[in-house]
Formats: structure tokens, sequence, C-alpha cells
């Protein structure tokens, strides 16, 4: 049975218009990849993947194949400008496809140049990573670092498709797995409910459309999206204090065990609310407590640049009228509570 007939799920992004488009999870479907690239009229294609060629199948049409790596260190403006180039040598013009095929970093910086050649050229994402798969891949969110941060140049460029191969998945290293767990648990706290049970392409199903609903009701990221940033506030400060040892799944769990405590702190949840976060986080396999080498002081510090914060120190915190964005918390209660935190040593 090909993956056009066989059973997958299939996730709507409805952004209306021509910039709507469909999430596609299941094994197999990057064999919906030539359908894909005819639906959209292209009469060539640059693949840009970080696994090897022959995990993309080919679009149909004439294609440049250049190779990627995945990680920060290639997430930046110079490989965006690379990329172009050869697109530019290749001839690829604005009625053509660019094909991504890697995890978050690669779909990043590969969506990135494709927003920017020829002022916008569609873009259809593989992500081969279970971070890239449940979040990253989705939204449109394309991004690069400086060396004065993580992801200060970017761009809002939607997919015209996103291919969720859930085969990609069965070779993942465990760390990398339990990595993309990270985002799965915080889902059970902004809308999603408990996911546990689920096969992993239910999942990452749950996870997408959550996304999309949350993507379509605010595109640019000006109220309902910044839930999605739930636990990222100290995810992201250890993420920058440990230099990205902790890979960004991994802080974004133990930010979401110090949002819970946070919440509770600040009388905005109870006890039993507090207990589930870290019952949750510690059931997907991620860690829970602050590395003991980290300074408490140097993460608020890092808190402080979070991009969500207008005023003082901004956590997405849940409460009585749910999970919302919540400004100018005191920083003498984020200090208790980062104290209190379990500090294990390695
Ligand atoms: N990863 C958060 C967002 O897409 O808004």
């Amino acid at each position: 049975m090909s993956p056009t007939q066989a059973p997958h799920r299939q996730v709507e992004v409805d952004l209306g218009g021509d910039r709507a488009y469909t999430v596609h999870i299941g094994p197999g479907v990057r064999e919906l990849l030539p359908e894909m690239v005819a639906r959209l009229g292209a009469r060539r294609a640059a693949v840009v993947s970080a696994r090897p060629a022959s995990s993309v199948p080919d679009p149909g049409v004439p294609t440049l194949w250049l190779d990627a790596r995945d990680g920060e260190q290639d997430k930046t403006l110079d490989t965006v400008g690379e990329l172009c180039g050869e697109f530019a040598r290749f001839g690829l013009t604005r009625s053509d496809v660019v094909i991504s095929c890697g995890g978050g970093t690669t779909t990043d910086t590969v969506g990135l140049a494709a927003s920017l050649f020829h002022r916008g050229v569609p873009v259809v994402h593989l992500p081969t990573s279970l971070l890239a798969q449940v979040d990253a891949s989705i939204g449109g969110k394309t991004g690069v670092n400086l060396p004065e941060g993580k992801n200060l140049v970017g761009a809002y460029w939607q997919p015209r498709a996103v291919l969720c191969d859930t085969d990609f998945l069965s070779t993942l290293p465990d760390a990398e797995r339990v990595n993309g767990y990270g985002e799965l648990a915080r889902c059970h706290f902004i809308g999603a409910g408990d996911l546990r049970g689920l096969p992993l392409h239910e999942q990452i199903a749950a996870s997408v459309s959550l996304k999309a609903s949350i993507v379509t009701a605010d595109e640019r990221d000006t109220g309902l999206r910044h839930i999605l940033n739930y636990g990222h506030t100290l995810g992201h400060a250890l993420e920058l204090a440990t230099d990205f040892a902790l890979r960004h799944g991994e802080a974004v769990a133990i930010g979401t065990v110090f949002a819970g405590r946070l919440a509770g702190a600040l009388g905005r949840i109870d006890g039993e609310r507090v207990a589930e976060h870290l019952e949750v986080v510690e059931s997907y396999g991620l860690p829970t407590g602050v590395p003991a080498a980290l300074d408490p002081l140097d993460l608020i510090r890092y808190m402080r640049r979070d991009k969500k914060a207008s005023r003082g120190l901004a956590f997405v915190l849940d409460g009585p009228r749910g999970v919302e964005l919540v400004q100018d918390v005191p920083e003498a209660v984020v200090a208790g509570c980062l104290e209190a935190m379990p500090r294990p040593t390695s």
C-alpha cells in the first residue's frame, strides 16, 4: 500500500487560502513528496538534507541535492547565504520548491533560506527528529543564531506541506527521542491533556493539532502563541547556562517542573496540580532538577532577557483562567523556587 492509500494522520494548519497546508503524520509519508511537488507546479527542486540523500524520495523534477548538518553550529547566516548561492547557481525560481530534511535546526535554517531567496520560495519540510515533528517544523517560525544569541534573525515563512515520516524516528538515538518528549510533556499542560497512553504517532498528531489551532489563531506570536513557550523561560536559560549541553527538550522539561512550582508559589494552582508537573515530566524519562553547578543568579539574569518579557521576569503559567503569560513575577519568588528545585550533581 502506498502512503497515499495507507492510513496516516493529517492535520490542517488552516491559515486561509493558499497559505493553508497539511501536516501528514505516519510511517512512509515521505513518499508523498513527488505528489506535493507536482501539486505545487514546481519545475525544479532543491533538497537540503541532514540525512543521506537516499532518505529523501526523488521529487520527480530536476533536483539540486545539498548536504546539511543538524546542530546549532551551522544554524547561521553564513549557512543561509551559502544555500541561497547554491539555489542561484542552480537557477531555482520562485515558482520552484525547496525541501528540507533533518532536525529542527535544519528545518529552521533551510526555512529561512527559502523565505529570503527571491523574497520567498515554497518550502516543504521532512522533519526527522521527534522534536522537529512535534513542534519545530510546524507553524512557520524560521531562524538562525547570531554570536549574540539564539534565533535572533528569522522570519515567519509557512511551509506548503510537512511530512512527518515516523519511520525516521526508528533510528533515533534514545537521548534524541527523550529530547522530543520534552515538548510532548509540555503539551500536557497547555491543552493537549494526557497523551501518555497513546502510540507515538498519535502523540505527535495531538501535539501538531494543538499547535495548528494555536498558530491559526495567533500566527505572529502576539498573544495566544506564547503558551507554546510553557516551561521555556527557565528552559532557554538552562540551555544558555550549560552552553547547550542540556538539550532543548530536556531544558524545557526542567522548566515545566519549575513552571508548576512557580504557579503553586504564586497561589495560581493547588499542590496536586504542582505535583502533576513532576509526575508527567518524570514519566517521560526526562530530567526534573536544575544542575547543581548552575548559579541561580545567572539563571535569573538569562531569564530577564527572555523575549516574552516586557516587564521584569515573565513566565507562561497555569492558573484559574488556564495557561497565560504572566509578566513581572517577583524575583524573590522566582529565586525561592529555584533554590527549592532538586539540584542533581550529574
Ligand atoms: N516553538 C514555539 C512556536 O512555534 O511558537
